[in-house]
C-alpha cells in the first residue's frame, strides 16, 4: 500500500482545535517525529518593537499565544500519541533572539520574550518527559535566517549566503535531529549544530 500524507488543520491558539487534533491522532499509529513550526513576528497591525513606547499588550499576548504557549499545548495534545518504547523527537522552532545571554541588541520585545518563554517551557517539558517518555528527545531549533514571509521585511541586510531557502533550512534541522539522543533532550541548537546559550 502506498504511503499517504494526510493534512490536518490546526489553530494553535484554540483549545478546541488542539483537542480535535488529539482525537484524530489517537486513532493513528504512534508519532515518531513532531515539529512545531508555527511562529509569529509581524502581522497586519503588529510589527516587532524597536523601542519601549511601541510595546502593546495585545501584541505581547498574540506573540506569546503562538510562539510560547503553542508548542507546549501541542506537546500536551500529542503526549498520548508518543511511543514509550521507541525513540521519538519533539522539536520546536525557536530563534536565536530568544537567547537571553545573546541579547546585546535589544528590540523585538514580544518575539524575543515569547521565544525565551518557549525555551523555558520546553526545557521544563524535557525534564518531565525524561520520566514519562524517556526515549523522546525535546529540542529547540534555530533555523537561521530563512527566506519566508516571517523574515521578508528584514532580509535587506542579510548576506545572500546567510539567507537560506526553506528546503535548506529544513535539511539542516533534520540533520541535527538525526544526530540527537534522548540524553540530549531539552537543548537549544542552531542550524549548524552548535549549542545556543539560554
Ligand atoms: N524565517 C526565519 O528567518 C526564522 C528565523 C528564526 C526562527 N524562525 C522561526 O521558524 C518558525 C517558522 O517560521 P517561518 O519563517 O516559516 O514563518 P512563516 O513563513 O511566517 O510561517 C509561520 C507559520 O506559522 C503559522 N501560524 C501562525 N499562527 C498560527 C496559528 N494560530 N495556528 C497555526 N499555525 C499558525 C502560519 O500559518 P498561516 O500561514 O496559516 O498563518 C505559518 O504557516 C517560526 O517559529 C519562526 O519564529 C524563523
Amino acid at each position: 500500500m502506498a504511503d499517504t500524507v494526510k493534512l490536518l488543520s490546526l489553530d494553535v491558539t484554540s483549545d478546541a482545535s488542539l483537542a480535535a487534533l488529539r482525537s484524530t491522532l489517537e486513532e493513528g499509529p504512534p508519532l515518531r517525529l513532531v515539529i512545531y513550526t508555527a511562529g509569529l513576528l509581524h502581522a497586519k497591525e503588529m510589527a516587532p518593537e524597536k523601542r519601549l513606547s511601541q510595546v502593546q499588550r495585545h501584541n505581547l499576548s498574540d506573540s506569546f499565544q503562538v510562539n510560547a504557549f503553542g508548542p507546549l499545548l501541542l506537546a500536551q495534545a500529542v503526549q498520548t500519541c508518543l511511543p514509550k518504547e521507541q525513540p521519538c523527537h519533539f522539536a520546536s522552532l525557536s530563534a536565536r533572539v530568544g537567547s537571553i545571554t545573546d541579547n546585546h541588541l535589544g528590540g523585538w520585545y514580544s518575539y524575543r520574550a515569547a521565544k525565551a518563554a518557549q525555551n523555558q517551557l520546553l526545557r521544563t517539558l524535557a525534564v518531565e518527559w525524561r520520566r514519562r517518555l524517556p526515549l523522546t528527545c525535546v529540542s529547540l531549533l534555530h533555523p537561521g535566517t530563512t527566506a519566508t514571509d516571517l523574515s521578508a521585511p528584514f532580509q535587506a541586510n542579510v548576506p545572500a549566503e546567510r539567507l537560506f531557502p526553506p528546503s535548506r533550512a529544513a535539511n539542516h534541522l533534520i540533520d541535527i535531529l538525526e544526530g540527537l539522543e534522548p540524553e540530549q533532550s531539552g537543548s537549544f541548537w542552531a542550524w549548524d549544530g552548535t549549542s545556543i546559550p539560554w
